[in-house]
């Protein structure tokens, strides 16, 4: 809501908040907000001031917007201070940099129309419109279709917005359109009430319409949790897990005319885009006793299922069978994994592990667990110590038995 309290309000209400702020007093009063946040000013005195020189009407909002751009601007970049975001948009909204990139790969073929279903924010519309493509923008949420249509002409853009239904829409969905378009978007919710939607059957639209589109639109892509159980991938159709920095950020199911590969894991690590990929099932990867170095494969790569892959790659074999840590005799460079340099291989015993830690003169360490209970943060805290020294500690199992791994830092 773009209001600072947390207090609900109708859609009708948000939508009439939201064309006062795309007036050119709301937008005086967006930046004036935009200024005072900037400044740290507390909220009471931001409130009163807006209040004060815009109205009650528009300075509340404008506020609130002003907040939700400053969350957006790490992944917007510039275009958060053109556009509108209520907190429930920002919160389901992609990273732009992503839908971009989703749209070339919708539009390698060239423009066509594309639908996007269920626009939220409009983060996928514009991204398919600066690609190129004639958008038509769907969702059944007023204060979305609002949003979405100004952000999109804010960015100097266009897409036809309309109301709709993406569960008819699909249903009605044949010789490889949806809603008239060739090319389609769609990304489920997958939370309410602030929390996560678990099962595939509870999003919006639910599953049965993920997989109706899949079938029928070839050249489409639906966003879905990166926790997806890999059963529930239809055949033909490739599934994308991408990692930004480290952390899961999307997982993607493409449409059998787009499919190239059975599955694809993204790492973009210091903005640069890795792409790995398997036609086929690899498998497990061998298990042999912990060497001279362990390497932590990136999450993209353990839930895209290519451990195995990346395994074969670099030499290298599991710890143990359960557990996604790769060993080799020697470092190597990879994008696939992160790497540390084996110093002691001990059964897992806070005790001992304080003594190595005092012996060797490490007071600060970095814990890292697979397969083990412990709480790194309560852990971090008992290994404290005088030394001056860094380690990297892994606490993991080794043939099924609590083990930890002593790195270097
Ligand atoms: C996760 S959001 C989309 C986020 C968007 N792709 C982005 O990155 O900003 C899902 C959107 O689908 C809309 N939606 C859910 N079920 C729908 C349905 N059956 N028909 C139309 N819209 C629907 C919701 O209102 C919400 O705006």
């Amino acid at each position: 809501m773009p209001v600072p309290s947390e207090v609900e309000q109708s859609a009708d209400e948000t939508v009439r908040q939201l064309r006062a702020l795309a007036t050119p007093e709301g937008t005086a009063a967006l930046t004036r907000a935009g200024r005072l946040l900037a400044e740290r000013t507390d909220v009471v005195t931001a409130l009163s001031r807006l209040r004060a020189e815009f109205g009650a009407e528009v300075g509340g909002p404008a506020w609130g917007v002003a907040r939700q751009r400053e969350k957006a601007r790490p992944a917007f970049g510039a275009d958060a201070d053109r556009m509108l975001f209520t907190g429930d948009t920002l919160e389901q909204a992609g990273r732009p940099e992503l839908a971009a990139r989703r749209a070339a790969r919708l539009l390698a073929d060239g423009p066509a129309d594309a639908v996007d279903l269920g626009c939220a924010g409009g983060t996928d519309t514009i991204a398919l419109a600066r690609a190129g493509a004639a958008v038509l923008a769907v969702d059944r949420d007023p204060v979305a279709r609002e949003l979405t249509a100004h952000n999109v002409a804010a960015l100097g853009l266009t897409a036809q917005v309309v109301d709709g239904d993406v569960v008819d829409l699909v249903a009605a969905a044949s010789e490889g359109r949806v809603a008239g378009c060739p090319v389609a978007v769609l990304d489920p919710a997958r939370r309410a009430g602030g929390r996560r939607i678990l099962d595939p059957d509870g999003w919006s639209p639910p599953w049965a319409t993920v997989t109706t589109l899949l079938d029928r639109v070839p050249r489409s892509v639906v966003k879905v949790a990166p926790g997806l159980d890999h059963d529930r991938v239809p055949a033909g159709v490739e599934a994308e897990w991408v990692s930004v920095g480290g952390s899961i950020v999307e997982a993607l199911l493409w449409g059998r005319g787009l499919s190239a590969t059975w599955r694809r894991a993204t790492v973009v690590r210091a903005g640069v885009v890795h792409e790995l990929t398997a036609d086929a099932d690899p498998g497990r990867a061998p298990v042999a006793a912990p060497r001279g170095w362990l390497h932590e494969p990136d999450p993209a790569v353990i839930r895209s299922g290519l451990v195995a892959t990346v395994a074969a790659q670099l030499g290298a074999t599991l710890v143990d069978g359960q557990i996604a840590y790769l060993t080799s005799d020697g470092p190597v460079e990879s994008p696939w994994v992160s790497s540390y340099r084996i110093t002691d291989v001990l059964p897992f015993s806070v005790k001992r592990l304080k003594g190595l830690l005092r012996e060797r003169g490490v007071g600060r360490v970095v814990v890292k667990k697979r397969g083990s209970a412990v709480e790194p943060e309560a852990l971090v805290k008992q290994l404290r110590g005088k030394g001056e020294g860094r380690a990297v500690v892994v606490v993991t199992r080794v043939a099924d038995v609590p083990t930890v791994l002593l790195c270097e830092g």
